[in-house]
């Protein structure tokens, strides 16, 4: 508790984009986000005040860190369990709890978990030798998608395997480097949703819309909220699916569902629907709640962590996200005349910087446009987040 304000103290472990928005969040709860980061100059580290530096594997630097706060939630999914349940015994709150937790840092401890509860997943198995890829393949079809089991994001850690020979060359080359696997099948899909919902201890739930995810390389990098076309009884498929899996592993905050949409339409007894991957905090497939929802997913992580009542995940409109990523050169003008640029062509477009330094790929902010999910907004969204990034308007726009 904060003596000064008489209100809880929040820690996140880790400084990123999401750190950052978080503590936007923050603010108007009257809170001070406190944040755990690696280095100096850390998006969220660059805003707020209570921001402390060590390693989330280093479990002193957790302890010190915990000291102090009401409850200790994260910005991503790399702290070790064992710290985490060391952490608890402490008397240190956790939330999602390591036990949650497990399933979104490890994608076969999911899986196992899914298939028991059976949820629909691909089929999938562990892979200890290249002899399990290579018979996975044979019986499933080429190619298969081999992942890694811990650490990967934004398609690191994912690998088409597309004959046996590859399978013979890369999983002995991965697990040599001490790379836990997994192989699932690919599964065939019309497009990639996202169920983000909200669950609190107190095991109240909440959904927002079921979105639609558009990656590029491995990278979300654009989401159309609602997800256009989606059926309602699809919809609501998504989202007590994903209700169900926040109750079932008993999901403190914000989670978000990877969902594989299997066929058009919706309506018949098979949901169409397979999951893909859990995440257990905000998620780039919930930024365009920030205005595009009543309530946002970083206020409603905070909400669910503190056990308050959740807010309401009604859309204010629909909306398109788009992703700001570093260009492949980074531009000359400076982000500040880019802005002044964008503005003076789309007074609506909302615009989040992360304020990190410009790196090809790198998520350095995101564009929401509001207005309906079709050609037009779409277009506007990408076009946005493409003068933000690479300083060009790639349908010619003169800036004079
Ligand atoms: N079993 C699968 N079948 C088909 N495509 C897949 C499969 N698993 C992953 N992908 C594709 O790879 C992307 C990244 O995989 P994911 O497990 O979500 O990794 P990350 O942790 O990097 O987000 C997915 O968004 C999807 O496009
Ligand atoms: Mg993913």
């Amino acid at each position: 508790m904060d003596t000064s304000t008489g209100l809880p103290v929040v820690g996140m472990v880790g400084g990123g984009q999401l750190a950052r928005m978080t503590h936007q969040a923050a603010i108007a709860l009257g809170q001070s986000l406190r944040v755990l980061a690696v280095g100096e100059g850390e998006a969220a580290g660059l805003v707020t005040a209570a921001v402390a530096h060590g390693h989330h594997t280093d479990l002193d630097a957790l302890r010190t860190f915990a000291r102090g706060t009401d409850v200790l939630t994260f910005d991503h999914e790399h702290v070790p369990g064992e710290h985490l349940r060391t952490l608890v015994d402490e008397g240190v709150v956790v939330r999602p709890g390591p036990g949650a937790l497990a399933y979104a840092q490890n994608k076969l401890l999911m899986r196992e978990r899914m298939a028991s509860l059976g949820l629909p997943n691909p089929a999938f198995v562990e892979v200890t030798q290249a002899s399990d890829a290579v018979t996975f393949g044979e019986d499933h079809g080429w190619p298969v998608v081999l992942k890694a089991a811990t650490g990967g994001y934004d398609g690191k850690g994912v690998w088409q395997l597309g004959s046996a020979d590859e399978a013979r060359v890369l999983v002995p080359e991965l697990l040599d480097a001490g790379v836990s696997l997994l192989l699932e099948e690919r599964v065939p899909m019309v497009r990639e949703l996202s169920a983000l919902v909200a669950r609190s201890p107190f095991g109240q739930g909440a959904a927002w819309p079921v979105v639609e995810t558009v990656q590029s390389e491995g990278i979300n990098t654009e989401v159309l909220a609602p997800a256009p076309g989606l059926s309602e009884e699809r919809m609501q498929q998504a989202q007590d699916l994903a209700l169900r899996i926040a109750e079932e592993l008993d999901v403190a905050g914000v989670m978000a569902v990877e969902l594989f949409e299997t066929s058009p339409g919706g309506g018949n007894s098979d949901s169409g629907l397979v999951i893909n991957e859990l995440a257990m905090r905000p998620h780039n497939s919930g930024h365009w709640t920030m205005d595009g929802s009543r309530t946002s997913q970083f206020e409603q992580h905070l909400r669910a962590v503190l056990d308050y009542p959740l807010g309401t995940t009604d859309p204010l409109s629909p909306t398109v996200m788009a992703n700001v990523l570093g260009a492949p050169e980074t531009p000359t003008m400076s982000v500040d005349e880019r802005l002044h640029h964008l503005y003076a062509r789309y007074p609506d477009v909302k615009v989040h910087l992360y304020g990190k330094g410009e790196r090809p790929g790198r998520k350095l902010g995101h564009v929401n446009v509001l207005g309906p999910v079709d050609e037009t907004t779409r277009a506007k969204a990408r076009m946005a987040a493409h003068w933000l990034s690479a300083a060009e308007w790639p349908d010619g726009y003169s800036i004079h």
